[in-house]
């Protein structure tokens, strides 16, 4: 039986061999999903780099570049990680370089994947599907926050477990608590995360509206993955 496991931060991918392994990147708060957004929007490709200097080299070879620290875009770039920001038409066939604080930072960690996919709420069942068409094990890597474990990526994770759970064995407790965690909150997500951290930060920052959008369900049938340097849409 295939394996569904689940790293809680990227502190703790070291502990992980996941060359053999399909990894889903969460960062639901809100990289994961504004990537999803864009290309749900017709985006055609992310290039997800570590560092603000990365990404001022991108731009400057002509690329739309988004760059966020702390939940703030960078001066000097054209885009942020709100996933409002790619509801335009300037990002129609567009590629886009793209650093985060933790979600760009823990897709370049997993490269030595057999495969890296961009997982939120918003194609959860996208995911799934895809999922069930391969027969790697699975790893969710939760991007969390600068090495913290958060609330909303292990809610994902334990969304993806409830989802594969009768093809796929949990293989440590992480999984059972991220699917134990989902339970108990799945029924209003609003509610159970109400008090978590970055969901405070974003509202110290006015940025509120991108919290319950971040938290739907299946809006987008849309995979993206990582191919050499960047994301692409399944299939395309
Ligand atoms: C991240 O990568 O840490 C996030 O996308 C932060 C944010 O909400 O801007």
């Amino acid at each position: 039986m295939k394996q569904i496991d689940v790293c809680l931060t990227p502190d703790l991918l070291h502990l992980h061999t996941i060359e053999n392994t399909i990894v889903v990147v969460a960062d639901v708060f809100r990289a994961t999903s504004c990537m999803v957004t864009a290309f749900a929007y017709g985006v055609n490709s992310i290039i997800p780099v570590a560092t603000v200097e990365e990404c001022r080299q991108w731009q400057e070879r002509g690329y739309l570049a988004a760059a966020e620290r702390n939940a703030k875009k960078v001066d000097g770039f054209e885009l942020d990680n709100s996933p409002f920001t790619y509801m335009d038409q300037r990002i129609r066939g567009a590629n886009v370089a793209m650093t985060t604080t933790n979600g760009t930072l823990a897709i370049t960690r997993s490269r030595s994947a057999v495969k890296v996919l961009v997982g939120s709420f918003l194609n959860l069942d996208a995911i799934v599907r895809y999922l069930k068409t391969e027969g790697y094990d699975v790893m969710v890597l939760c991007a969390g926050w600068k090495g913290r474990v958060n609330l909303e990526d292990t809610l994902f994770a334990g969304a993806l477990v409830e989802r594969l759970k009768d093809s796929y064995a949990m293989a440590e407790d992480s999984a059972i608590m991220a699917w134990r965690l989902y339970s108990e909150g799945k029924s209003n997500l609003m509610t159970y995360m109400a008090n978590a951290s970055h969901i405070r930060r974003l509202q110290r920052l006015g940025i509120q509206k991108d919290i319950p959008y971040c938290l739907q369900h299946n809006l987008y049938d849309v995979v993206p993955v990582l191919r050499g340097n960047a994301l692409v849409k399944m299939n395309a």
